[in-house]
């Protein structure tokens, strides 16, 4: 029996619509629920309490607006501080951006990996501590790159000012990096820029891909996968539809229809 129920998407705003998009692709039929919670981003620079907080305040949310077979935290940031908490609390699998995109990280076999996310990804040591777990056991280099998200949201994916801070987070990274880990959901969007500037790293690994392919294998194994060519399309944002509607244009290979978009009252 094909299961109608949604996938919930959380992100603190329009970052995680890079992940939402590849869910799109990779499983059309399935229905999507989006929770933005744009009147209290960002996530990345908040405390670990905080973000902890705001994620289940939004997860629980969520689980009221409609049925879900499976939870998607799509913000590394959230991912890094509320996974675990998550899992343990709500009847539905969970699935976040840094275990899956670590694991396929490791999946590349390489032996130095640098990862660029945001303050507090980098300071929980989120990555670090998966990659271990996974068994990796070459170098890891975290670079903070707090700038990259409000430079992404201004559009500036390669102006000069975006490639002189680019040039510069990156002038930490070790010459000797086979592998980067895009540890936020807006590092996508730069990536022919990092590149270009960093062309000896052979292999760079986004969470959009990897986490929509680990939803599709969880569904198929659980045996939840929706039968249809066309899922629904919910949008819920914490502050203005107008802004988010506006700054999605660059995250979804589709625009959204106006309508779409709600907005929710989290408290
Ligand atoms: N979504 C966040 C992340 O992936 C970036 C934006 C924010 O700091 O809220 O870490």
């Amino acid at each position: 029996m094909a299961d109608t129920r949604f996938i919930g998407v959380l992100d603190s705003g329009v970052g995680g619509l890079h992940v939402l998009d590849h869910l799109h692709r990779v499983l059309p039929g399935e229905s999507t629920v989006y929770l933005a919670d744009t009147a209290r981003l960002p996530y990345g620079n908040k405390s670990h309490r905080t973000v902890v907080t705001y994620a289940r305040q939004a997860a629980f949310f969520l689980l009221k607006q409609q049925p879900l077979k499976l939870l998607v935290l799509a913000c590394n940031t959230a991912s890094a501080a509320a996974l675990s908490h998550l899992q343990q609390e709500l009847p539905i699998p969970v699935i976040g951006t840094v275990t899956a995109t670590a694991q396929a990280a490791c999946a590349q076999h390489p032996k130095h990996i640098a990862v660029l996310a945001t303050a507090k990804t980098v300071q929980w040591q989120a990555y670090p501590k998966i990659l271990l777990e996974e068994g990796f056991s070459g170098s890891v280099y975290q670079q903070p790159c707090p700038l990259f998200v409000s430079l992404v949201e201004e559009g500036w994916t390669d102006h000069p000012v975006t490639q002189a801070v680019a040039k510069h987070y990156l002038s930490f990274v070790p010459r000797e990096t086979d592998l980067m880990i895009l540890g936020c959901t807006h590092y996508p969007q730069l990536q022919p820029l990092l590149a270009r500037l960093a062309p000896h790293v052979a292999v760079w690994i986004d969470s959009g891909e990897v986490v929509a392919q680990q939803v599709r294998q969880q569904l198929m194994h659980s045996n939840d996968l929706a039968s249809g060519n066309q899922g629904q399309r919910e949008y819920l944002v914490t502050d203005s539809p107008r802004r988010f509607t506006e700054l999605a244009k660059q995250f979804l290979s589709r625009d959204i229809v106006s309508g779409q978009v709600k907005r929710a009252d989290l408290a």
